[in-house]
């Protein structure tokens, strides 16, 4: 954590034109700069970057930030990285906030480890280079398979000899420490405490991090010598767990974000040669099906996933249960099959980027399809072969947490196998809330206090709006009216103060960039949702939101008169809080990530400012609709308890209650039908 100081420091220190010229040629334009827009594809210069009041703006595709948004966004940083990064641009030296022993220790460990990996990885380098050595059967083999000087040195290739004196050995004499040799799994301790290499006789291929260091690394046998193992890996370690490392992802996460797809292939060799040839938004799982935490360092970067298969893989059907597991995430997968003597290094090797771009193209097929066709090849007609079949599709199927995509495939699957669509869907059903319910019991034991239920016949989202529901309802069950019940509205509607709580509410873009005020009868973002609120007595229930709510309207304001400056001084405030669930949270809202309950709106071309007027009341109705289904729900078992134990009276005094609060809901949502 970087301390409070620094960051002001560091903020003081930055000109967005400065920062935004290293990447982007700007030209001065009165007070304003202009240049062509990196995040999309800009023939005329559509980036203005005004340095007075520090903030960047595309008016084609309507990206816009401060210097550290544009950083995070342009170089894929973190919010502490891209400080980090600004730091040393601006020669500010960084000190990070006080950490306990233990946290201190973890630090060194980690960063020791990666310092020696680095070491280790220059020290293979230069030997695969080295002419005066007879190594270079290293570098032969490398141009053997047709890589390029330029590629073996982008992804830091190197060599580690089967004799002469062994890099433990080397290492310990340039001070490198035992403990930390032996411990970054590059050198093995015998029983007798002499020291050996893991990696010899092998080539080497570095595995980075996602922000470019060393953490371990793949040796490859320049053999086909089948009696040894092809590859040897380092071990899992503090800086490389394996489930949560792909190969390449450094290399790639910039073209991922930009093609907005990730291809996924299987080997080190693949991806080198993939970016050989022009096509860099490549990563690999290294020989293992995808776990979640893989899936979720592609999912910074894109949902799109699309797996390419060896032609001849016997492996495919081991590795699609995995790819269940990256439905299940959210994400769209497809598939490519390559052609049978052909792997992607192979095909990359073989083909233009041209080619390969339209052969993934007009040869992707959806995951399910191209599960459906590969097991059908192997169930000639037995009939239980048949059902298992299907049951397996209809599980990939009930995955797809986006209940309008899945219902897509209900179609599909149900004319392809000839069952009843209504089968499918009951199936899915059952498949869904077991799973629900399966959660559920994992949450209760973890939350305290059972899960409040709607009666079975209850209909809390209006018809339409099922996309303001709960993410993962399940269609046609009870709707589960957890302590996170909530939570999604209160997170809508903490991004809209986060991110223009200072906009007039109703707005178009000359009012934004003219520096004009706002009209005076306009409320703002942040006063309307204070004022629909209170009209309601309405506090949020999760903690941070509260916080963030609360001090957003107690915190001392200065006029500036225009809102962008003035949601720039939010948004510093907030990023740089003190609690770290609080600039968390402003870096989820600033990074885009949160659940967002207005999908449709949030999808169009439109920039989002022009939307505020329709999205917040939007939002702020939404989440008063929620608040009363879940009185509603009370009610009727104050209504059903009344009954039971014979109390007329008060069961009429309840049923009036229902009424009311039925009125208010009604009104609401023709408010909301009519936004
Ligand atoms: N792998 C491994 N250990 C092995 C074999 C494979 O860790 N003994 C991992 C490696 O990450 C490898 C990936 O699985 O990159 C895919 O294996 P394979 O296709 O056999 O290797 P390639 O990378 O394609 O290597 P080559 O092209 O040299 O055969
Ligand atoms: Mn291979």
């Amino acid at each position: 954590m970087i301390d409070r100081a620094t960051v002001d420091r560091i903020l003081d220190a930055t000109r967005i034109e400065e920062v935004i010229g290293d990447f982007v040629s700007l030209k001065r334009r009165g007070a304003n700069y202009l240049g062509l827009c990196p995040f999309h594809q800009d023939k005329n210069p559509s980036l203005s970057v005004s340095s007075t009041k520090q903030i960047f703006k595309c008016f084609a595709c309507g990206k816009a930030g401060t210097a550290v948004s544009f950083i995070m966004e342009h170089e894929k940083l973190s919010y502490p990285e891209a400080l980090k990064y600004l730091a040393k641009k601006y020669g500010i030296e960084v000190v990070e906030k006080e950490q306990t022993p233990e946290e201190i220790a973890a630090r060194l460990k980690g960063e020791s480890l990666l310092i020696v990996n680095e070491y280790a990885q220059k020290y293979y380098q230069q030997l695969l280079w080295d002419p005066a050595r007879t190594h270079l059967v290293g570098l032969s083999y490398f141009k053997e398979r047709k890589f390029t000087d330029e590629t073996i040195r982008k992804f830091g290739l190197g060599f580690a000899p089967a004799g002469g004196k062994s890099f433990a050995a080397t290492a310990k004499e340039e001070g490198y420490k035992e403990e930390y040799l032996v411990d970054s799994g590059l050198v093995i301790k015998r029983d007798d405490g002499s020291l050996s290499d893991r990696f010899y006789d092998r080539v080497m291929f570095p595995i980075h991090s996602l922000s470019g260091r060393v953490i371990a690394f793949g040796g490859r046998i320049l053999t086909s010598d089948k009696s040894k193992a092809k590859y040897i890996n380092s071990p899992e370690t503090e800086v490389y767990v394996k489930n949560r490392s792909l190969y390449g992802i450094y290399f790639a996460k910039t073209a991922i974000a930009n093609k907005d797809c990730c291809l996924l292939v299987e080997g080190y060799t693949d991806v080198i040669s993939m970016h050989q040839a022009g096509i860099e938004n490549v990563v690999a799982s290294s020989g293992t099906s995808l776990t979640v935490g893989q899936i979720s360092l592609i999912k910074r970067f894109t949902d799109k996933i699309i797996v390419i298969y060896d032609g001849d893989a016997a492996g495919i059907k081991a590795s699609i249960r995995g790819i269940d597991m990256i439905l299940q995430q959210g994400m769209k997968v497809e598939v490519v099959l390559l052609p049978p003597e052909d792997d992607p290094d192979s095909f990359a090797k073989a083909h233009s980027r041209e080619e390969i771009e339209e052969f993934i193209a007009s040869n992707k097929c959806d995951f399910i399809t191209f599960k459906t066709n590969l097991l059908l090849e192997e169930i000639d007609n037995n009939p239980i072969r048949k059902a298992q079949l299907i049951n397996d599709i209809i599980e990939s199927v009930s995955m797809i947490p986006d209940q309008i995509e899945r219902n897509v495939y209900v179609g599909q699957v149900a004319s392809r196998f000839d069952i009843k669509e209504d089968a499918v869907f009951q199936k899915i059903r059952q498949l869904r809330s077991r799973r629900t319910s399966q959660e559920q019991a994992r949450n209760r034991v973890m939350q305290s206090g059972p899960a409040v239920s709607l009666p079975g016949d209850y209909e809390p989202i209006p018809a339409g709006y099922e996309d303001i529901a709960p993410t993962d309802s399940v269609e046609g069950a009870p709707k589960p009216l957890t302590d996170a019940y909530l939570a999604v509205n209160e997170k809508e509607i903490v991004y809209y103060l986060l991110k223009f709580g200072e906009y007039p509410l109703h707005t178009d873009d000359s009012l934004l960039y003219g520096g004009k005020d706002k009209p005076a009868d306009v409320p703002t973002v942040a006063e309307y949702i204070r004022r629909s609120l209170e009209e309601d007595d309405l506090q949020f229930e999760n903690p941070v939101y509260k916080k963030i709510y609360d001090e957003y309207f107690s915190r001392p304001r200065e006029e500036t008169g225009d809102c962008e400056v003035a949601q720039g001084k939010i948004i510093r405030f907030f990023s740089t809080h003190p609690d770290q669930d609080v600039s968390a949270t402003m870096m989820d809202v600033i990074c885009d990530n949160y659940p967002i309950t207005v999908k449709v709106y949030r999808d169009s071309l439109t920039p989002e400012e022009q939307m505020l007027g329709k999205n917040v009341p939007r939002a702020v109705i939404a989440y008063r609709i929620k608040v009363i289904d879940r009185l509603c729900a009370a009610t009727v078992k104050e209504v059903d308890a009344a009954f039971k134990s014979g109390d007329g009276e008060s069961c009429k005094e309840k049923m009036r209650l229902l009424a009311a609060l039925n009125t208010v809901k009604n009104s609401l949502t023709k408010e909301l039908n009519r936004l």
